[in-house]
């Protein structure tokens, strides 16, 4: 066939927000019909940070779960676990000898990650995760990748190092290019709206999760950090005012400017509470099929060993290939 290939995926590293759902998740689901998607759970990355064996195994089934009650179909996209297929572990350790220290540690995401840590507490695994993404990505030849804005700088570092193998030897890695959607606007946290909403983040108030119940949803939204201007405007100098907005345009695809002309003359609590409601519509259906799918744990076990064959077979070819040019 010879629709363009997509390659994307996401951390286990706890069950998804509505950074993932809306920066992301949303869009995968629209590309699924037009291209060759393979969507992964890449647990390999979560491990770059102390996590317990037990929650790692829970969020990597949640995360598969979450795509699928977020609309993905499993017949339609290849949907696996990244260390079910061990040729990502291969590519990422060869092009690991093919990435420089130097651009590695000019990594935003490193740089903040890491700021909040002292030196003998971050892995090298932490350092090199942007060479094991590039692997991800070079092993499906994929054209295009799905990513949040945050991911911008990680997809450059991709492009480079595929294009420097490229180079030493001859054409082996297809160049993927960044899909970021125009109004893929980065969805903040609620607590400090400077900084993305993650879910790797310690304080619980600062995301909302696809899985929180209603409750807890209108309570992380009550709390939400605004301003004092106590005026509803789409500015940068109200970054959490901003964020809200987004949010609310993202579900409802009303523009900005239509939702600051609605709330004109209202306060914050009046649209913080309309927000939480609207995230709460949206989230229903979504919650429902994700208890049913955990609940189905032998239907999601036949998904990801289904997708881990169609990935390997693809993968494996891409590693041959790079293999023999370094001359193993
Ligand atoms: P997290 O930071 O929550 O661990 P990942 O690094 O696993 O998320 O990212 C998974 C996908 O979700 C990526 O495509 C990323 O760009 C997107 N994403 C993550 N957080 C956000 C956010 N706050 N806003 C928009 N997109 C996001
Ligand atoms: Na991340």
């Amino acid at each position: 066939e010879n629709k363009k290939v997509i390659f994307s995926g996401m951390q286990p590293s706890g069950s998804l927000t509505l950074g993932n759902y809306l920066g992301a998740l949303k869009n995968w689901v629209r590309l699924q019909s037009e291209y060759d998607c393979y969507y992964c759970v890449v647990d390999m990355h979560a491990i770059t940070v102390p996590k317990e064996p037990k929650d790692l195994r829970k969020n990597t089934l949640e995360v598969l779960a979450n795509y699928i009650a977020a609309g993905l179909d499993p017949e339609q996209v290849t949907l696996f676990i990244q260390s079910h297929v061990s040729a990502h572990a291969e590519l990422g350790w060869l092009l690991n000898c093919f990435s420089y220290y130097g651009e590695l540690g000019r990594m935003t995401q490193f740089k903040d990650k890491s700021k909040k840590q002292d030196s003998n507490a971050i892995t090298a695994g932490l350092f090199t995760y942007p060479v094991l993404m590039a692997a991800d990505i070079l092993l499906y030849q994929a054209d295009l990748v799905p990513v949040g804005e945050d991911q911008r700088q990680h997809l450059e570092i991709t492009r480079d190092i595929a294009q420097r193998f490229n180079n030493r030897f001859s054409e082996t890695f297809k160049v993927p290019d960044p899909f970021i959607s125009k109004d893929g606007a980065k969805i903040m946290s609620l607590q400090e709206p400077e900084s993305k909403m993650s879910k790797s983040d310690s304080n619980d108030n600062s995301y909302i999760l696809l899985m929180d119940g209603a409750d807890a949803i209108r309570r992380k939204f009550k709390r939400a950090v605004t301003d004092s201007e106590g005026v509803i405007r789409f500015s940068d100098a109200q970054p959490g005012v901003k964020n809200l907005i987004n949010i609310h345009s993202k579900i409802t695809d009303k523009t900005p400017a239509e939702i600051v002309a609605e709330y004109e003359g209202k306060g914050y609590a009046q649209f913080k509470d309309d927000v939480a409601e609207i995230v709460v519509d949206e989230l229903k259906p979504i919650q429902e099929k994700i208890d049913y799918l955990l609940k189905n744990k032998d239907y999601l076990e036949k998904i990801y060993i289904h997708g881990a064959e169609k990935a390997e077979a693809v993968a494996r070819k891409t590693l041959r290939k790079a293999y023999k040019k370094v001359g193993f």
